[in-house]
């Protein structure tokens, strides 16, 4: 079935606006996606008639409330092929689920001089958790190094793990690079050692299909909004094996089953780590955004990004004084690049002035900018919405950039 982008765009009517007087470009999905007609009706919907709290009123909203936000649940299951809905965690992102499994995980299982392993192409969020616990327990960091083509190295890792092992960190797809990494392999070679793998799933799963039982993954986290969902809700996926054993993050209502001055004893799974009223409307408007993912494919909506991938890169390419930053073979639709002579916050605000959004600077990256000697980079990364006519528009942009300097 061709991948019909008109009635996609339809959806999303900010798109359909100009800045500074021009057509407004959106090439900055891989920092947060718009949100589609479906998701903010859904929100609306919410409030307009049935707003509650969830899992604790005795009341035709807040049951109605309930019903729907675990709907989304088993939504979110089968989206990643999650065994069990009780292995999905609702979180504030996919930093706050990263953040629960350092703490948790590293709280139960990590003793000092132990290792976890980190590759050098992450996002701060799935690094700083680990080197905060690694402080924490006398733990140590070490690095998973990737080569200039942006690709981890992956025959080093046998050689990385050790005794001492107890986790990898490693994200699905770089938020810089765009590479796809091997997260099947490096599973397998982790689990042959005993050791888990968490993945950060961020630029992941809007992009390609995420089993997480074909994975084999111990965790997966990931965030609503650059899913075309809203802010302020992520996922942690987790193997039940380990939730079951796993310490609570924080403690509050919902979280417990009884509570004295004496002893408290903690709720289920999944409950056990969502202290709090949760984000309610953000989950079940979230659903919608899943919906809509499902409904466009998966893999309709990979060929799409992957077609424009190609598209701009070999256009970028002709551009002298040009460099990209990650050409692994398979990569998502993120491109980072710099061109000689021109700092890449001076591009990134003049491409603004004529009507295209990017990222620039270290997007939360700087192994990444270190690995290169860089400072920063300009962004450009596509969604299920970008056009090749938008990628044109950038590209005449950047030559007249280009131009002025
Ligand atoms: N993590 C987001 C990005 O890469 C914000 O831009």
């Amino acid at each position: 079935m061709a991948y019909n982008i008109n009635k996609i765009r339809s959806y999303f009517p900010v798109l359909n606006q100009q800045v500074y007087n021009k057509p407004m470009v959106y090439l900055d999905s891989a920092a947060s996606a718009q949100k589609p007609v479906q998701v903010l009706m859904k929100e609306e919907k919410l409030h307009n008639d049935y707003y509650g709290n969830i899992h604790r009123a005795a009341h035709f909203m807040a049951d109605k409330a309930t019903a729907d936000f675990e709907a989304v649940r088993d939504k979110i299951q089968k989206f990643i092929n999650a065994e069990s809905r009780e292995e999905i965690i609702f979180t504030k992102g996919t930093t706050e689920s990263i953040n629960l499994v350092a703490h948790s995980f590293g709280e139960k299982f990590l003793t000092e001089g132990d290792e976890i392993i980190v590759s050098e192409m992450e996002h701060h969020s799935n690094i700083v958790p680990w080197q905060i616990v690694a402080e924490r327990k006398g733990a140590k960091v070490i690095k998973f190094p990737f080569n200039d083509l942006g690709v981890l190295q992956l025959n080093l890792l046998p050689k990385l793990i050790n005794k001492k092992t107890k986790l990898i960190a490693v994200a699905h797809v770089s938020n810089v690079l765009g590479t796809i990494n091997p997260v099947s392999e490096i599973i397998e070679i982790a689990h042959k050692n005993n050791v888990a793998v968490c993945i950060d799933g961020a630029q992941a799963v809007q992009h390609t299909t995420v089993d997480v039982q074909k994975l084999d993954a111990d965790f997966y986290a990931f965030s609503a909004h650059k899913m075309y969902g809203p802010n302020g809700v992520g996922v942690l996926y987790g193997k039940k094996k380990w939730l079951e054993k796993m310490p609570p993050y924080q403690g509050g209502g919902e979280m417990i089953s009884e509570v004295s001055f004496e002893k408290t004893t903690f709720n289920e799974i999944p409950y056990k780590f969502e202290a709090g009223t949760p984000n309610i409307t953000s989950v079940i408007a979230f659903g919608a955004a899943v919906d809509l993912l499902i409904k466009a494919g998966i893999s309709e909506i990979a060929a799409w990004e992957n077609e424009l991938l190609e598209y701009a890169t070999q256009k970028l390419k002709l551009i002298n004084g040009l460099k990209i930053y990650g050409e692994a073979p398979k990569k998502s639709s993120v491109i980072s690049f710099n061109i000689e002579g021109i700092h890449s916050y001076d591009l990134g605000m003049l491409l603004d002035k004529l009507g295209i959004a990017v990222r620039t600077g270290h997007h939360c990256a700087d192994t990444v900018m270190q690995h290169f000697g860089i400072q920063g980079t300009v962004r450009i990364s596509f969604g299920i919405y970008t056009t090749k006519e938008e990628i044109d528009i950038f590209l005449e942009a950047l030559n007249k950039v280009i131009l002025m300097f």
